[in-house]
């Protein structure tokens, strides 16, 4: 086998929080008086809540204080974290946890690479913890994507050599990671990208077709 582990990113692969994300971000973008549609909420992707926050408030007239930033990031994620709520373990169809079963069986490892703070709480809401071998999420990096941060601790929490690691990706800032740490990488879904993946699939359910 080409791998011996596969690294998932979190939102956008395993679950769809895309939507939760736009909906918290355009409050505090009308707060700010800010410019937001799905453009922008795009760029927002892989990269972490306080980056985010400075490419929202780039587009406002208004200065703010290194208080008001944690004040209205706060407040986002409390919007952020309601909205979480509502899922289940319905929001992780079967043919995924299916393929990532069949990933498993196969002898690769499974972890989760993701900057989100959150990423605990919404494996916990889907019943998915049981599927990794390791979880490395924004609670324990100091750079996020495009760093390589989270994907190398991720194979070092695995066992592995990042060369012998796919990331699983839907962001262009999650495939400059994934290059930046030396790994191969598949992009799931139609977000444009800076270069060529290794792979292009669909979505997670065709990866065992793609590598076993
Ligand atoms: C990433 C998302 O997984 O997590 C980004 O793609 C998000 O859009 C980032 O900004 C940080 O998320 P959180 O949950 O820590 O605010
Ligand atoms: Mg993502």
């Amino acid at each position: 086998m080409k791998y011996k582990g596969i690294i998932f990113d979190l939102d956008g692969v395993l679950c769809s929080t895309d939507r939760f994300h736009f909906e918290a971000w355009k409050q505090t973008a009308e707060e700010v008086g800010a410019p937001f549609d799905e453009t922008i909420n795009m760029k927002l992707r892989g990269v972490s809540r306080m980056e985010s926050l400075e490419i929202i408030l780039s587009g406002s007239s208004k200065t703010f204080t290194d208080a008001e930033k944690e004040r209205l990031a706060t407040e986002k994620n409390d919007r952020y974290r309601n909205l979480l709520a509502q899922m289940s373990p319905a929001d992780m169809p079967a043919a995924v946890r299916d393929a990532l079963t069949a990933l498993h069986n196969a002898g690769l490892k499974l972890a989760v690479g993701s900057s989100s703070k959150n990423a605990a709480y919404i494996l916990e809401r889907l019943d998915a913890n049981r599927y990794f071998d390791a979880v490395c999420d924004g609670t324990m990096i100091a750079h996020s994507k495009p760093d390589p941060e989270v994907f190398t601790k991720a194979a070092a929490m695995v066992g592995l050599a990042p060369a012998d690691c796919l990331v699983v990706e839907d962001a262009a800032a999650g495939l400059e990671a994934a290059r930046a740490g030396g790994m191969d990488c598949a992009i799931v879904g139609t977000a444009p990208m800076p270069f060529e993946p290794t792979y292009h699939i669909q979505d997670v359910t065709k990866l065992p077709g793609t590598i076993l």
